[in-house]
């Protein structure tokens, strides 16, 4: 069975289809701590998937309308940083976020018509697009504002942002982003 061969895999438990590693820091503590979110999102929907076909779809799609918001609210801080610093390689990962958005949207709906419902397969897609992001794009996007940081010329940032928590709730507010 597929559930057991991804609950095998070592580094995760039985609950969880993927744990934060601190390799996985790209070194901006707000942008890892909206990372790890998104993570503890990819894990509520693995779990939703393991309590059975029946349980899980409602659940399941009522945890990814909230997941997408989040994912909104992420991509849109990481974007204001990368503008705020005119980071060379902004375009490009900026089209990594729309396309991504574009694909989870027409998985959730591919989910909703039921003709291809496969939450597993959908939330392993979620899991390793993240990973796979986090590692090369993200970790790119770090590293720039580290050596701005070496260079002297940044330091800390003050950002508008709107807060959006799991749950749905939002707000706007001030966050500051310190550069590790
Ligand atoms: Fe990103």
């Amino acid at each position: 069975m597929v559930v057991n061969a991804a609950a095998g895999k070592g580094n995760t438990s039985s609950n969880d289809v993927v744990l934060w590693k601190n390799s996985y820091s790209v070194g901006i503590p707000l942008v890892d701590a909206q990372h790890k979110e998104l993570i503890n999102l990819t894990n509520k929907l693995y779990r939703s998937c393991m309590k059975g076909r029946e349980h899980s779809k409602e659940v399941f799609m009522g945890v990814i309308r909230g997941a997408v918001e989040y994912v909104g609210y992420h991509f849109s801080t990481e974007e204001k940083i990368m503008e705020r610093v005119n980071y060379p390689g902004f375009t490009a990962h900026k089209k990594e976020h729309t396309d991504f958005v574009r694909e989870v949207l027409r998985a959730v709906d591919d989910l909703n018509k039921d003709t291809t419902y496969n939450p597993l397969a959908f939330v392993h897609y979620l899991k390793d697009w993240i990973l796979t992001h986090i590692a090369v794009s993200d970790t790119a996007m770090g590293q720039y504002l580290l050596n701005l940081k070496r260079q002297g010329s940044l330091q800390t940032m003050t950002m508008k942002v709107k807060q959006v928590t799991q749950t749905g709730e939002s707000g706007e507010g001030q966050k500051r982003l310190v550069l590790q």
